[in-house]
């Protein structure tokens, strides 16, 4: 099978590229054997692939560790695990680890990627003792690749309906043992059939800023790029306890630096083009801004029921709610009440609006 592509010789490469078989195309929601483009290159050069060097999620590292030890001392697959939390914060990472802990291979697909049960089926027969198989927004799974699931999870098999009406028979299939790792923005979507599956759920939480400083200070090393502890912490606080976004930023800011005579990134290099991008020093940007300043200005602060929102800013209701809320809620910046999302106090005094010496 052809692996996903990757530049330079770093020394992750060699074993990120044995991992992956395959790889999600998120364009056009089909298991791919392909080259993804080249951002996602960068990305997936900057995943860490064992537990040592991947940082922060200290708990949830402390479990899947004892989890994966469990199972190699017993000689056994691993139970299954789900992760949820916003995006960004490391699942697919994870799961490649605990594929790499194994030495075994993973599979990554999502679920609008597995629309018909010949999706699945061909997946789950493909799969080999010990491999992990990712599925990405698995809330969206339909109910048919769903109910092919449960089976496969619990028995490790594969029931194959032959025939159609009252003259059609039930085959099983054994599968090999293998590790379903679900990943999802919204734990609170998976029907309970299928949370119950799960021998592991664990909640990935934002990352501080001194993680998230670490992260970035590995990542120029990948990407042989200079920089001080200050510009790294200076692109941290603006990354939204996100390494994704952190990454994303620490390309942009060498973008900039190397175009302004390519000079080391330190704090004042960061702040200078993050700015630029409108990226604010707590890393709102023009849309979280756009939501809480519709609150205020439409809505007299709040609340306001979120599909209202929605269509008052132009944007996706789902997008608000996985990602924008989650940071702005963490941040205190936005609340939830039982009547909608109304702005905090704090608020109105990072965006100016409210002189709190005057009250
Ligand atoms: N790159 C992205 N996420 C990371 C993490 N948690 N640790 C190290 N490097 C990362």
């Amino acid at each position: 099978m052809a692996l996903i592509s990757s530049s330079g010789d770093l020394p992750y490469k060699k074993d990120f590229e044995k991992q992956i078989e395959s790889v999600e195309n998120r364009e056009n929601h089909k298991v791919v054997e392909a080259s993804v483009n080249s951002e996602d290159n960068v990305e997936n050069k900057l995943r860490p692939v064992n537990m040592d060097t991947y940082i922060g999620q200290k708990a949830l590292k402390e479990n899947l560790k004892i989890v994966i030890e469990a199972a190699k001392l017993r000689k056994e697959q691993i139970d299954h695990i789900l992760l949820y939390g916003p995006p960004g914060l490391g699942k697919t990472t994870l799961s490649i680890i605990i594929a790499n802990e194994m030495k075994a291979n993973i599979k990554i697909t999502s679920a609008p990627a597995l629309e018909r049960p010949r999706d699945i089926a061909g997946i789950l027969t493909s799969l080999k003792d010990f491999d992990v198989l990712f599925i990405d927004e698995i809330h969206r799974l339909n109910k048919v690749t769903e109910e092919i699931l449960y089976p496969a999870m619990e028995d490790f098999s594969l029931d194959i309906t032959i025939g159609k009406g009252h003259t059609a028979k039930i085959k099983r299939l054994p599968l090999k043992k293998f590790t379903l790792v679900g990943a999802t923005t919204k734990a609170g979507s998976l029907t309970s059939p299928l949370r119950d599956r799960f021998g592991l759920i664990q909640k990935l939480n934002f990352y501080e800023i001194d993680e998230l400083t670490t992260i970035i200070m590995r990542s120029a090393e990948i990407l042989k790029t200079n920089i001080t502890i200050d510009g790294a912490e200076s692109i941290a606080k603006r990354s939204r306890g996100t390494p994704r976004i952190a990454n994303r930023l620490l390309k942009r800011v060498r973008d900039y630096a190397l175009v302004k005579g390519d000079k080391d990134i330190n704090a004042e290099i960061a702040d200078i083009s993050l700015a630029m991008l409108n990226i604010d020093e707590k890393g709102l940007d023009i849309t979280d801004r756009l939501l809480l300043k519709t609150i205020i200005d439409v809505y007299n602060g709040g609340p306001v029921g979120l599909e209202t929102l929605a269509a008052a800013t132009n944007e996706d209701v789902s997008t608000i709610e996985d990602v924008y809320e989650p940071y702005l809620l963490q941040m205190g910046f936005l609340s939830r009440t039982p009547r909608g999302r109304a702005v905090t106090p704090l608020a109105y005094k990072h965006l100016n609006l409210w002189d709190f010496t005057n009250t």
